[in-house]
């Protein structure tokens, strides 16, 4: 359906204010013929020198703008604060609800017909996805695409996966502090995101699967010109979307998403995403629980052979057919109905796609696993949920009964983790709270707690880890997360002392504290509420109004309003009224 040009409201008038808008982008060396009745598009750009994954984006731009061109809009780019997974401190996490806001206002307010997306390093992405979702203006993602693989002593390495092997290494003194120098030297050898399937390539990849980009393109790699051309032909897209549609509130349907999550399923994604998809359903209204997670990764085999999970990387993925090939072996399981943004159904465009590669997409048929990559939990322990990648656990350890040892917070972990006395065995549970959403704060990917040096040495690679934080999409291990509520919201993780029992059973969904109910209650109350980590700014904003892990972190006034439509309008008056005079 041809809509109203939405931009016209600011460009078309003939009063003092389209003078002023108008007048104002002549300052650019932008006609008033180039205005008249092009669509003008946003070009949403999270290029920032303190984000490596998204260095080439000022390049990949500039191909969107071509593309813009090519279909006659206005191509007009503009910044937003962006998020380095391994800069920001203490977690980008605690900033995807801020730049989401960014990225909803900036649409909002300005005279855009449509958006192109570029977002890559981990948060980026569902922040965009967020906040475009928010606004309901046509919008479409281009990814930034995996970085090159490093290689380290003749072997490709995963970013993450890779690193934690070698970290466990070096602590138990299998590795010497000048190979661990070496491999940091050979560790990311170009731009790009990290390129197992962490969080950034299982974020990508369920763009895809959303409807969100173009089919074909989330694992095309970095520094590959099929990226560019890629760019180009998703800006192109774009100017039709400014014109015809759909809005992203018209792609997110709850089909979209039980796409997205069996994708994840059978990728062994990452962790992370389902934060991610629980906050975007949010965005727009579709009820989505945890329940549903679990539902689709019981009915969904793991069959992309990626990192951690699996043994590739995603540059194979991609010539083994990408995404989209993975799309085609998994649909049986899909809704081929789903719209897309590019006006087909997601069917229609996974039809033309083909495996190249059976040892990287496994057929349904014989997989990697027979169940999806994650499993949600309930119990005691964890009474609105915590979630456990089983595809990346270790299968002796997902039925087990242990003494809990108790860490207060990731200093407490660091100070006492490889001491010597450490009271530990391969039976213990190590428990980590007050790392959840507030207590964190932003929910810090601590989860992944190291195995103490003692068992390392002994030769113990795993051991059951219990917390309320989250975990790099690139780490593995028998390690349950998202536990909710959390410590610091007073969860029963909060009452757990050293040596209580605590029972993990992965194929009964339970994790329990074997204490009884009235003892957690005394515990619980004798501890106390915590004390509050701010008292101003972002971070006090952010602990007044954040949501458990169970409904993915966003903050409470963000989410959708039951029966309410999306505020596309800009807050106030467009015509007669006259900024900044
Ligand atoms: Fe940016 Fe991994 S650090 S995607």
């Amino acid at each position: 359906m041809t809509r109203p040009l939405r931009s016209a409201r600011w460009f078309g008038g003939h009063d003092l204010a389209g003078f002023i808008h108008r007048a104002t982008l002549h300052a650019e060396g932008i006609s008033r013929t180039a205005l008249a009745g092009r669509p003008v598009i946003g070009i949403c750009n999270s290029w920032s020198e303190l984000v490596n994954c998204n260095l080439h984006f000022r390049g990949l731009a500039e191909s969107v703008k071509r593309g813009v061109l090519l279909a006659g809009g206005v191509p007009l780019e503009f910044p937003t604060i962006s998020l380095g997974e391994n800069l920001m401190k203490p977690t980008s996490m605690l900033f995807r609800n801020l730049m989401a806001m960014d990225v909803e206002e900036s649409i909002r307010a300005y005279p855009l017909d449509a958006v192109v997306l570029l977002g890559g390093c981990d948060k980026t992405v569902p922040a965009q996805l967020m906040g475009a979702a928010s606004a309901d203006v046509p919008a479409i993602m281009v990814t930034g695409g995996p970085a090159e693989p490093a290689v380290f002593r003749g072997r490709q390495l995963g970013a993450g996966t890779d690193l934690w092997h070698y970290a466990d290494e070096l602590r138990a003194g299998r590795m010497t502090r000048s190979e661990f120098d070496e491999l940091e030297a050979a560790a990311t050898p170009t731009v790009g995101h990290c390129n197992e399937m962490g969080t950034a390539s299982s974020m990508t990849s369920v763009v895809e699967a959303l409807g969100m980009c173009l089919s074909g393109t989330a694992s095309i790699p970095a520094v590959d010109a099929a990226r560019h051309r890629a760019a180009e032909a998703t800006g192109r897209r774009a100017v039709e979307l400014a014109v015809d549609g759909p809005r992203p509130s018209e792609v997110l349907t709850p089909a979209a998403f039980d796409n997205a999550i069996t994708l994840l399923m059978a990728l062994g994604g990452a962790t992370n995403v389902v934060l991610h998809l629980l906050a975007l359903a949010g965005r727009v209204g579709v009820p989505l629980s945890l329940v549903r997670f679990d539902e689709l990764s019981r009915r969904t085999p793991v069959i992309a052979n990626v990192r951690p999970s699996g043994e590739h990387l995603v540059e194979q993925l991609h010539h083994a057919g990408g995404v989209a090939a993975l799309l085609k072996e998994l649909a049986p399981l899909l809704d081929l109905t789903a719209p897309t943004v590019e006006g087909q159904a997601l069917g229609e465009l996974v039809e033309r796609a083909s495996v190249h590669d059976r040892d990287v997409i496994l057929p349904l048929e014989s997989p990697l696993a027979a169940e999806g990559g994650i499993a949600v939990l309930r119990g005691s322990l964890a009474p609105d949920g915590a979630i456990v990648k089983q595809s990346a656990a270790t299968p002796a350890l997902m039925r087990h009964r242990g003494p809990a040892l108790v860490f207060e917070d990731v200093y407490d972990v660091q100070a006492r983790i490889d001491e010597p006395a450490l009271p530990v065995t391969p039976e213990t549970v190590l428990v980590l709270r007050n790392s959840g959403p507030r207590g964190g704060p932003g929910m810090p990917e601590w989860g992944a707690i190291p195995v103490p040096k003692k068992l390392l040495r002994a030769g113990v690679t795993d051991v059951v880890r219990v917390s309320d934080a989250r975990m790099s999409g690139t780490a593995s291990g028998t390690v349950v997360l998202h536990v909710a509520p959390e410590a610091y919201a007073g969860g029963p993780l909060r009452a757990v002392r050293d040596g209580d029992p605590i029972l993990l059973d992965v194929a009964a969904r339970r994790l329990d504290l074997d204490v009884p109910e009235p003892e957690v209650r005394r515990r619980l109350e004798e501890v106390g509420p915590p004390t509050p980590r701010y008292a101003r700014g972002w971070g006090a904003l952010y602990a007044d109004h954040v949501l458990q892990a169970d409904t993915g972190c966003d903050l409470d006034f963000l989410r959708a309003r039951p029966g309410e439509p999306a505020e596309t309008e800009p807050y106030g008056l467009l015509s007669g009224w006259v900024g900044g005079w």
